[in-house]
């Protein structure tokens, strides 16, 4: 206990903030939609898949709250940053910006990865991310204040014998984490990194059958299991607080004890 303990500005909650979450029509995105949401955030639910998103909303109205729509590509530059202008002229701000669309391309070998799927792989995950970044960054240096969380993933962490074009795609998120980090600290825009082990999501249910599953859990996972969504939301929503007003440019990765690295 300090003499300032009793005296802590931080809290859990986002009354009054509004958070973009790409990729947030399934999955890990809905979850934290939902995660931020419940602590009080106005959601701004952005996806490709517009059929998704309205499910997201859907949601998100009937526990009361008043999500936005932003349909477009994230690699599509001009069309995301168009939403985003949009949204602010809708909502006056974006104090949350989660890089959370993804896709996961299968487990190919490197003679099977052609330049159209590299290419697509660095479109969703690198220029999506970099550009709904430099979209939202306006904003917050006028406001002077902002959390940014990217989703990278363990494939980037430990060594994953396939797909090399998801790994380094992943592999850049990790670094670009840092350098916004120390880029946007003066203006107190905090900016870390979640980076998942395997999670129960549409992505892994399209890519595995539960017998790999569950040969995978036992080799693989101490804590025997995979993540629920919700898990990785709990995180999310935490770096995005008040409380993590001290934390940037760190990467956490909820992942069942599959890779361990140290500082
Ligand atoms: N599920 C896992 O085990 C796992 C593990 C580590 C990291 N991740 C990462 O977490 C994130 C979410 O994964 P998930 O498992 O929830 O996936 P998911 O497939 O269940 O959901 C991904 C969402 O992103 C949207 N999306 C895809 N491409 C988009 C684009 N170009 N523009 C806008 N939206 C787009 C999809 O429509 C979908 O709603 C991804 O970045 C993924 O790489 C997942």
């Amino acid at each position: 206990m300090t003499e300032n303990s009793t005296n802590q500005p931080a809290n859990s909650r986002f009354d009054g903030q509004v958070a973009l979450i790409t990729g947030s029509g399934k999955g890990m995105g809905r979850s934290h939609a939902e995660t931020l949401a419940a602590r009080g955030a106005r959601i701004v639910v952005q996806d490709v898949d517009r059929a998704a998103a309205e499910e997201t909303a859907d949601s998100l109205r009937a526990a009361g709250g008043d999500p936005i729509l932003a349909i477009a590509d994230v690699s599509d530059v001009g069309a995301f940053a168009e939403a985003i202008r949009a949204v602010e002229a809708a909502a006056g701000r974006i104090d949350i910006l989660v890089n959370n669309a993804g896709i996961a391309g299968g487990s190919p070998a490197m003679e099977e990865i052609d330049e159209a799927n590299y290419d697509r792989m660095f479109d969703v995950h690198v220029k999506g991310a970099f550009f709904a970044t430099k979209a939202v960054l306006p904003g917050m240096k006028a406001r002077g204040g902002g959390k940014i969380v990217n989703i990278a993933s363990v494939a980037a962490m430990g060594a994953v014998g396939s797909r090399a074009h998801y790994c380094a795609a992943k592999g850049a998120v990790l670094a670009m984490t840092k350098s916004w980090a120390l880029e946007f600290a003066p203006w107190k825009i905090n900016v870390n990194c979640v980076s998942p082990g395997w999670v129960m999501t549409p992505m892994v249910h399209a890519v595995t059958t539960a017998e790999w599953r569950k040969t995978h859990i036992d080799a693989e996972i101490p804590l025997g299991r995979y993540a629920e969504p919700w898990e990785v939301s709990a995180l999310v929503a935490f770096l995005c607080s008040a409380e993590a007003d001290f934390i940037t440019g760190q990467t956490v990765s909820p992942n069942g004890g599959q890779v361990i690295v140290g500082i």
